[in-house]
This record gives structure tokens, C-alpha cells and sequence, in this order.
């Protein structure tokens, strides 16, 4: 059974073929109004979001399906102490296809080896988070025309930000592709990304403290929230927090077709004055999210009736 747990579980193929498939529902949108008719998504969420469930319900609903869940451990019978694997099992019975976010690493893969139905990982600690991999894949396509030859900072919470860690992986396998990395020394990425991703691809890649420094080469600016709920003490997260706030002032040096993206929610580190800029495009990102969700639901469930 075909399920989405890391970036890397699609082929550069398989994600040009989302790509096209999300580009033709925003093109033809009536066209995939019933396509996953009589389907059911199940969104099993045991942490907070706002853009990932919705959109994952949206894009269910838009292709004329339905949708049933919980979006919060302590409404399902987790609270009770049931195991991931039989809350995989359970949900087998009832549903076609799942989007699970959970806080534990690795728990979608658990449900996906449990689950009698396509899994897809919708966030999986400070791991991974390949569907928001999908959305920036769009955005970049759409905002670049493609994805060699770009020159990508990185700012903020390197080291527990799951988005940096998926499409970093997922970048590593265009070509010409250069990488800096923005964060204070207690947020670096962790050295498992670097050796694994970056070394094992020849991706060349520098790693600064200066925002400022690194702007001026930069085709894309990818900013990322510090983590709160992954810091083990309130006093660490209070000296971290407002690290790197991006305001108008910081972008005097950069290029005039930068693409600033975040994968939200932000807290302080994009100025909301950036957002009627040209060259925002975080909320670009939360609207193609939904059409690559659509793409994807379509793929694994087609795949899953093969
Ligand atoms: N980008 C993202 O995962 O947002 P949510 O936490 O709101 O789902």
C-alpha cells in the first residue's frame, strides 16, 4: 500500500506529475469536482494546525468526498492509552485514506505499517512535514518556473523546523542548487540533514548568524517560526524567539524577484508590513497547498484501487 511519509518517498517524476495535476485543478477545477466521490478522508491530528487539516479537508470536500476525524489527541481514544498501530487498524475500517500529524517522530510511519489504507504523514514531530514539501514545490514552480539553479536561505528554526529538513531533501535533487543557513548556534541544522541531504547530494551550502550578510545572493528567503513546543525550557525559547525578524529595512539589499516564503503560522519573524510586498508569497503557499493535496489524494488513491 503506497503512502507518503517522507519527500523522498516520490520520485522527481512522481512530484513533476503533482505538479502538473495541481496546475490542471486550478486550470479546471470542475473537472475534479467528483472525482473522490463515495471516498472518505480521515484527518487523525494529535497536534494543533490550522493550515494542514483545513486545506487536507478542503481539497477531500473539493474533489467531492468526505471527510471525518478528530483534531486533537485528547478527543480520541488515545487519551485512553491506545496505540498508533490499532488507532491505524480502527480507522482502516472506517475510511479510504488518512493524513495523520503527530508529535512523536516517526508515528505516521507506524500507522502506515499498521493501515490497510494509503497514510499520509501531516507533520511528524521535529521530523518531517512532506506535504508542506508539496505546497512550496508548487509555489517555487509557479514563482521561478522551476527549480534549478536557485540560490535558497533558510532562516530561524533549523534544527526542529520538520518543513526545512523535507524540502531541503527534496531540493537536493535539482541541480545547481545552493543552500545558506540562517540561525542562531542553539537552532543549526541538525548534523544528520547536513551529512545525509547535503554532503551525500554535493549540494554546496554555508551556514551564517547575519540575515543581513546572506540577503543580497539569496533567489529564495524560506523564514520559519522558533518552535516553542519542542524546546525542553520555557527561558531558551524566551532568548531565541526573536532571533530574526524580517521588516522592510532588511530587504534593501535583496534581489527584486526574491520569493519570500514561510510555511506558517508566524509569530514575529515575518513583519506584517512584508505581506503587501510583491515578493510575499507565504499565503501563495497555503492556497497551493490545497490543490497539491488534491493531486496527492488522487495519486495514492488511485494507486491503492490499482
Ligand atoms: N504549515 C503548517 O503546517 O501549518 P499548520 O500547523 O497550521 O498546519
Amino acid at each position: 500500500m503506497r503512502s507518503l511519509i517522507d519527500i523522498l518517498d516520490f520520485s522527481v517524476e512522481e512530484l513533476d506529475s503533482l505538479i502538473s495535476v495541481a496546475n490542471d485543478i486550478i486550470a479546471n477545477p470542475q473537472k475534479y469536482s467528483e472525482k473522490c466521490k463515495g471516498k472518505k478522508l480521515a484527518t487523525l491530528f494529535f497536534e494543533p494546525s490550522t493550515r494542514t487539516r483545513l486545506s487536507f479537508e478542503a481539497a477531500m470536500l473539493e474533489l467531492g468526498g468526505s471527510v471525518l476525524g478528530f483534531s486533537e489527541a485528547a478527543s480520541s481514544s488515545a487519551a485512553k492509552g491506545e496505540s498508533i498501530a490499532d488507532t491505524a487498524k480502527t480507522v482502516s475500517c472506517y475510511a479510504d485514506i488518512i493524513a495523520m500529524r503527530h508529535p512523536k517522530e516517526g508515528a505516521p510511519l507506524v500507522a502506515a505499517n499498521n493501515a490497510s489504507i494509503p497514510v499520509i504523514n501531516a507533520g511528524d514531530g521535529g521530523h518531517n512535514h512532506p506535504t508542506q514539501t508539496l505546497a512550496d514545490l508548487l509555489t517555487i514552480y509557479r514563482e521561478k518556473g522551476g527549480f534549478n539553479n536557485l540560490t535558497i536561505g533558510f532562516c530561524g528554526d533549523l534544527k526542529f523546523g520538520r518543513t526545512v529538513h523535507s524540502l531541503i531533501a527534496a531540493m537536493a535533487r535539482y541541480t545547481g542548487i545552493k543552500i545558506v543557513l540562517i540561525s542562531p548556534e542553539e537552532l543549526k541544522l541538525p548534523s544528520y540533514v547536513k551529512k545525509d541531504i547535503l554532503e551525500k547530494n554535493g549540494i554546496p551550502y554555508s551556514q551564517t548568524t547575519s540575515l543581513e550578510e546572506a540577503m543580497p545572493q539569496l533567489d529564495i528567503l524560506y523564514m520559519t517560526r522558533v518552535q516553542r513546543e519542542r524546546f525542553f525550557n520555557e527561558e531558551d525559547y524566551l532568548r531565541l524567539k526573536d532571533s530574526y525578524i524580517l521588516d522592510t529595512r532588511k530587504l534593501v539589499n535583496a534581489k527584486k524577484d526574491l520569493c519570500i516564503m514561510h510555511p506558517l503560522p508566524r509569530v514575529n519573524e515575518i513583519s506584517v508590513e512584508i505581506d503587501k510586498d510583491s515578493r510575499a508569497c507565504y499565503f501563495k503557499q497555503v492556497l497551493n497547498g490545497k490543490y497539491m493535496r488534491m493531486a496527492l489524494i488522487l495519486k495514492l488513491l488511485q494507486e491503492a484501487a490499482e
